[in-house]
Protein backbone atom coordinates (compact mmCIF):
# COMPACT_ATOMS: atom_id res chain seq x y z
CA UNK A 1 0.00 0.00 0.00
CA UNK A 2 1.49 3.47 -0.97
CA UNK A 3 0.67 5.68 2.17
CA UNK A 4 -0.71 9.37 0.84
CA UNK A 5 2.34 11.55 2.85
CA UNK A 6 0.75 14.03 5.12
CA UNK A 7 1.86 17.64 6.58
CA UNK A 8 0.43 18.64 9.49
CA UNK A 9 0.34 22.51 10.07
CA UNK A 10 0.26 23.91 13.64
CA UNK A 11 0.43 26.66 16.20
CA UNK A 12 0.07 24.97 19.50
CA UNK A 13 -0.67 22.75 22.00
CA UNK A 14 -1.08 20.30 18.89
CA UNK A 15 -3.69 17.63 20.43
CA UNK A 16 -5.30 17.07 17.01
CA UNK A 17 -2.08 16.61 15.10
CA UNK A 18 -1.19 13.98 17.93
CA UNK A 19 -4.80 12.11 17.16
CA UNK A 20 -3.33 11.83 13.45
CA UNK A 21 0.43 10.72 14.21
CA UNK A 22 -1.44 7.98 16.40
CA UNK A 23 -3.92 6.74 14.00
CA UNK A 24 -1.12 6.52 11.03
CA UNK A 25 0.96 4.46 13.52
CA UNK A 26 -1.39 1.60 12.93
CA UNK A 27 0.11 -0.60 9.57
CA UNK A 28 -3.30 -0.34 7.99
CA UNK A 29 -3.77 3.61 8.05
CA UNK A 30 -3.73 4.44 4.43
CA UNK A 31 -1.51 8.20 5.66
CA UNK A 32 1.54 8.55 7.19
CA UNK A 33 2.38 11.93 8.81
CA UNK A 34 5.85 12.77 6.40
CA UNK A 35 6.31 17.00 8.75
CA UNK A 36 4.85 19.01 11.14
CA UNK A 37 5.45 22.33 10.54
CA UNK A 38 4.50 25.14 13.44
CA UNK A 39 4.48 28.66 12.76
CA UNK A 40 5.19 29.54 16.25
CA UNK A 41 8.22 28.54 17.74
CA UNK A 42 7.83 26.35 21.67
CA UNK A 43 4.63 25.38 20.58
CA UNK A 44 3.46 22.48 22.66
CA UNK A 45 3.23 19.94 19.54
CA UNK A 46 6.63 20.17 18.38
CA UNK A 47 7.87 18.28 21.29
CA UNK A 48 5.28 15.43 20.95
CA UNK A 49 5.58 15.19 17.84
CA UNK A 50 9.42 14.40 17.87
CA UNK A 51 9.18 12.21 20.82
CA UNK A 52 6.60 10.42 18.48
CA UNK A 53 9.35 10.14 15.87
CA UNK A 54 8.41 12.61 13.46
CA UNK A 55 9.83 15.30 11.77
CA UNK A 56 9.08 18.71 13.49
CA UNK A 57 10.26 21.87 12.40
CA UNK A 58 9.16 25.81 13.40
CA UNK A 59 8.93 28.14 10.29
CA UNK A 60 7.98 31.42 12.82
CA UNK A 61 5.56 33.40 10.59
CA UNK A 62 6.51 36.48 12.51
CA UNK A 63 10.34 36.37 11.60
CA UNK A 64 9.25 37.23 7.58
CA UNK A 65 7.64 40.44 8.72
CA UNK A 66 4.28 42.22 8.49
CA UNK A 67 1.77 42.83 5.81
CA UNK A 68 1.44 40.92 2.43
CA UNK A 69 4.63 40.73 1.78
CA UNK A 70 5.31 39.10 4.95
CA UNK A 71 2.46 36.17 3.99
CA UNK A 72 3.96 35.55 0.81
CA UNK A 73 7.31 34.95 1.98
CA UNK A 74 6.30 33.02 4.61
CA UNK A 75 4.11 30.99 2.98
CA UNK A 76 6.90 30.01 0.09
CA UNK A 77 8.91 28.60 2.80
CA UNK A 78 6.00 26.79 3.96
CA UNK A 79 5.39 25.23 0.32
CA UNK A 80 9.26 24.83 0.06
CA UNK A 81 8.99 22.51 3.32
CA UNK A 82 6.15 20.91 2.10
CA UNK A 83 7.31 20.07 -1.44
CA UNK A 84 10.59 18.43 -0.03
CA UNK A 85 8.58 16.44 2.30
CA UNK A 86 6.77 15.39 -0.64
CA UNK A 87 3.60 15.98 0.94
CA UNK A 88 0.06 15.22 -0.97
CA UNK A 89 -2.33 16.40 2.01
CA UNK A 90 -1.92 19.64 4.30
CA UNK A 91 -3.69 19.05 7.52
CA UNK A 92 -4.38 22.56 9.34
CA UNK A 93 -4.64 21.51 13.21
CA UNK A 94 -5.10 24.35 15.68
CA UNK A 95 -2.82 26.32 13.00
CA UNK A 96 -4.22 29.99 13.70
CA UNK A 97 -2.78 31.79 10.36
CA UNK A 98 -4.75 33.19 7.73
CA UNK A 99 -3.40 31.58 4.47
CA UNK A 100 -3.82 33.88 1.26
CA UNK A 101 -5.97 33.06 -1.61
CA UNK A 102 -2.69 32.16 -3.78
CA UNK A 103 -1.57 29.42 -0.75
CA UNK A 104 -4.86 28.24 -1.04
CA UNK A 105 -5.19 27.69 -4.65
CA UNK A 106 -1.98 26.26 -4.86
CA UNK A 107 -3.00 23.33 -2.18
CA UNK A 108 -6.94 23.80 -3.77
CA UNK A 109 -8.52 19.81 -3.10
CA UNK A 110 -5.55 19.10 -1.10
CA UNK A 111 -5.66 21.08 2.11
CA UNK A 112 -7.80 20.39 5.22
CA UNK A 113 -8.72 21.95 8.08
CA UNK A 114 -10.90 20.66 11.69
CA UNK A 115 -13.01 23.74 13.34
CA UNK A 116 -14.97 23.33 16.44
CA UNK A 117 -17.98 24.06 15.39
CA UNK A 118 -20.76 22.42 13.54
CA UNK A 119 -19.73 24.79 9.98
CA UNK A 120 -21.59 26.99 8.30
CA UNK A 121 -22.26 28.21 12.18
CA UNK A 122 -19.53 29.74 14.40
CA UNK A 123 -16.85 30.33 12.37
CA UNK A 124 -13.59 32.48 13.94
CA UNK A 125 -12.26 32.66 17.27
CA UNK A 126 -14.18 32.33 20.50
CA UNK A 127 -16.74 29.82 19.15
CA UNK A 128 -17.15 27.86 22.36
CA UNK A 129 -18.39 31.16 24.26
CA UNK A 130 -20.11 32.48 21.37
CA UNK A 131 -22.43 29.45 21.23
CA UNK A 132 -22.85 29.55 24.62
CA UNK A 133 -24.19 32.76 24.31
CA UNK A 134 -26.56 31.84 21.63
CA UNK A 135 -27.86 29.19 23.65
CA UNK A 136 -27.37 26.69 21.16
CA UNK A 137 -28.61 22.57 22.35
CA UNK A 138 -26.13 20.88 19.88
CA UNK A 139 -22.36 21.52 19.37
CA UNK A 140 -19.26 19.96 17.26
CA UNK A 141 -17.00 19.84 15.01
CA UNK A 142 -16.43 19.99 10.97
CA UNK A 143 -13.10 18.48 9.26
CA UNK A 144 -13.28 20.70 5.90
CA UNK A 145 -11.65 21.87 2.39
CA UNK A 146 -9.62 25.14 2.68
CA UNK A 147 -11.47 27.79 0.75
CA UNK A 148 -9.69 31.38 0.68
CA UNK A 149 -12.33 32.57 3.42
CA UNK A 150 -11.24 31.84 6.93
CA UNK A 151 -13.54 28.95 8.05
CA UNK A 152 -15.48 27.69 5.23
CA UNK A 153 -14.91 25.34 2.43
CA UNK A 154 -16.51 22.11 1.07
CA UNK A 155 -17.31 20.01 4.62
CA UNK A 156 -16.14 16.56 4.82
CA UNK A 157 -17.41 15.26 7.90
CA UNK A 158 -18.81 16.52 10.89
CA UNK A 159 -19.35 14.89 14.74
CA UNK A 160 -21.93 15.82 17.41
CA UNK A 161 -22.26 16.56 20.85
CA UNK A 162 -24.64 17.89 23.19
CA UNK A 163 -24.11 21.24 25.09
CA UNK A 164 -25.55 20.76 28.77
CA UNK A 165 -26.69 23.72 30.94
CA UNK A 166 -23.91 24.72 32.90
CA UNK A 167 -21.39 24.23 30.44
CA UNK A 168 -18.54 26.78 30.62
CA UNK A 169 -16.41 27.33 27.61
CA UNK A 170 -13.77 25.24 29.02
CA UNK A 171 -15.94 21.91 29.60
CA UNK A 172 -17.77 22.46 25.86
CA UNK A 173 -13.91 22.92 24.11
CA UNK A 174 -13.36 19.57 25.93
CA UNK A 175 -16.25 17.54 24.87
CA UNK A 176 -15.88 18.88 21.11
CA UNK A 177 -12.06 18.11 21.47
CA UNK A 178 -12.79 14.27 22.45
CA UNK A 179 -14.48 14.18 19.04
CA UNK A 180 -12.17 16.17 16.81
CA UNK A 181 -9.81 13.74 18.06
CA UNK A 182 -11.60 10.94 16.31
CA UNK A 183 -13.62 12.49 13.84
CA UNK A 184 -10.22 14.14 11.98
CA UNK A 185 -8.37 10.59 11.63
CA UNK A 186 -11.24 9.26 10.09
CA UNK A 187 -11.73 12.29 7.49
CA UNK A 188 -8.25 11.87 6.66
CA UNK A 189 -8.35 8.37 6.25
CA UNK A 190 -11.26 8.23 4.03
CA UNK A 191 -9.23 11.59 1.56
CA UNK A 192 -6.34 8.61 1.61
CA UNK A 193 -8.57 5.69 0.66
CA UNK A 194 -10.17 7.87 -2.22
CA UNK A 195 -13.45 7.57 -0.71
CA UNK A 196 -13.97 11.99 -0.70
CA UNK A 197 -14.33 13.67 -4.59
CA UNK A 198 -15.29 17.51 -4.80
CA UNK A 199 -18.42 17.90 -7.13
CA UNK A 200 -19.78 21.63 -7.53
CA UNK A 201 -18.04 22.34 -4.78
CA UNK A 202 -19.69 20.23 -2.14
CA UNK A 203 -17.40 16.81 -0.39
CA UNK A 204 -19.29 13.63 -1.77
CA UNK A 205 -17.74 10.54 0.25
CA UNK A 206 -18.56 6.79 -0.68
CA UNK A 207 -17.54 3.84 1.09
CA UNK A 208 -18.18 3.46 4.93
CA UNK A 209 -17.58 5.12 7.90
CA UNK A 210 -14.94 2.99 10.11
CA UNK A 211 -17.17 1.14 12.63
CA UNK A 212 -16.48 3.20 15.30
CA UNK A 213 -17.83 6.03 13.65
CA UNK A 214 -21.09 4.78 14.12
CA UNK A 215 -21.61 5.70 17.82
CA UNK A 216 -21.82 9.19 16.62
CA UNK A 217 -24.25 8.89 13.69
CA UNK A 218 -23.37 12.89 12.74
CA UNK A 219 -19.73 11.65 12.44
CA UNK A 220 -20.75 8.97 9.71
CA UNK A 221 -19.84 11.17 6.25
CA UNK A 222 -22.28 9.84 3.63
C1 LIG B 1 -8.85 22.76 18.06
O1 LIG B 1 -10.00 22.80 18.87
C2 LIG B 1 -9.18 23.14 16.64
O2 LIG B 1 -10.44 22.68 16.23
C3 LIG B 1 -9.15 24.64 16.71
O3 LIG B 1 -8.04 24.93 17.52
C4 LIG B 1 -7.87 23.86 18.46
C5 LIG B 1 -6.44 23.39 18.37
O4 LIG B 1 -6.16 22.45 19.38
N1 LIG B 1 -9.06 25.25 15.42
C6 LIG B 1 -9.66 26.37 15.07
O5 LIG B 1 -10.32 27.04 15.85
C7 LIG B 1 -9.51 26.78 13.61
N2 LIG B 1 -10.34 27.86 13.29
P1 LIG B 1 -4.95 21.46 19.23
O6 LIG B 1 -3.70 22.32 18.99
O7 LIG B 1 -4.87 20.78 20.56
O8 LIG B 1 -5.21 20.52 18.11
Amino acid sequence: MTKQRVGVLISGRGSNMKSLIAAAQAADYPAEIAVVISNVPGAGGLAIAAEAGVRALVIDSKSFGKGADGKRKFESALTAELKAARVDLVCLAGFMRLLSADFVNDWSGRLVNIHPSLLPAFKGLDVHAEMLRAGVKIAGCTVHYVSAEMDAGPIIGQAAVPVHSGDTPETLAARILDEEHKLYPECVRRIADGEVRLRDGIAVLSGAPASGALANPVRSPR
